[in-house]
């Protein structure tokens, strides 16, 4: 029975005043609430300050990085190593966002390099992969989410993949107030768990948490959550406000 993982992905958003007003009541709204796990991923620069406060709340929510590099240490000017996020209380980071590949460049290979180093320094990865609106409309939607998965998760063993989380983010849903019907959503997930399969075996599969975003919110988070395929949802905007993040919480279980 796979734990499902709503993951609040802030973006460039929020002071470190903002960012511990926003978890301190986020706690608030979800305390109590069983059955699915909690993650917030604010930006860097109030990492500690949020990881100091969720200390302090009693460990309920737990701390994601948007991104880093994969080397150790070294002159690598303006990136972030994953020792450093470990350092700061992180559990998850977030891979390869469909944001980081269109402005920042980011390949599947440099996706790949990520994914290992965080695995070996103890993070678990959010591995984002989603198609363009133009692939979608060409029918090109499996084939560029099976390229993107692949890339992104060569080399890991079925052990290390069964950990992992991969979020499925179509692209043409993130920001955008549209939302990938729950059928589609879950076709596209299901696909994932099958390649997923295919490539590190049946118990591997099975054990993989596969999200959902893109525009998801409290009114539509219940119906994608009921998806046998959809895992939990990386949520964006709906993330900024404690009572929107907390509603989508509240409707996943
Ligand atoms: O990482 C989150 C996604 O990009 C979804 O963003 O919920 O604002 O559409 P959104």
């Amino acid at each position: 029975m796979r734990v499902p993982i709503i993951a609040g992905n802030w973006k460039m958003h929020k002071t470190a005043g903002e960012a511990v007003d926003l978890v301190r009541e986020l706690a608030g709204l979800v305390a109590g609430i069983r059955g699915v796990e909690i993650a917030v991923c604010p930006p860097f620069t109030v990492l500690a300050a949020v990881a100091e406060q969720l200390q302090a709340l009693g460990g309920g929510i737990a701390l994601g990085a948007q991104n880093m590099y994969w080397e150790n240490e070294g002159a690598f000017t303006g990136e972030i190593a994953p020792g450093m996020l470990r350092d700061t209380g992180c559990r998850y980071v977030i891979l390869g966002h469909s944001e980081r590949r269109q402005y920042f460049g980011e390949t599947d290979t440099q996706v790949n390099k990520k994914v290992h180093a965080a695995l070996a320094h103890g993070l678990t990865p959010i591995v984002c992969v989603g198609e363009r609106l133009e692939e979608r409309e060409a029918g090109t939607t499996e084939d560029v989410v099976r390229g993107q998965v692949q890339g992104s998760l060569a080399g890991l063993t079925g052990r290390q993949a069964a950990g992992l989380v991969v979020a499925y983010e179509p692209v043409w849903a993130i920001g955008t107030g549209r939302t990938a019907s729950a059928s589609d959503a879950q076709q596209v997930n299901g696909f994932i768990r099958e390649l997923l399969r295919g490539m590190f075996g049946e118990e591997a599969s099975r054990a993989v948490r596969i999200q959902y975003g893109g525009s998801v919110k409290p009114d539509n988070a219940a119906e994608l959550m009921a998806q046998p395929d959809i895992d939990g949802a990386l949520v964006g905007g709906a993330s900024l406000q404690a009572g929107s993040f907390a509603g989508i919480i509240k409707n996943t279980v």
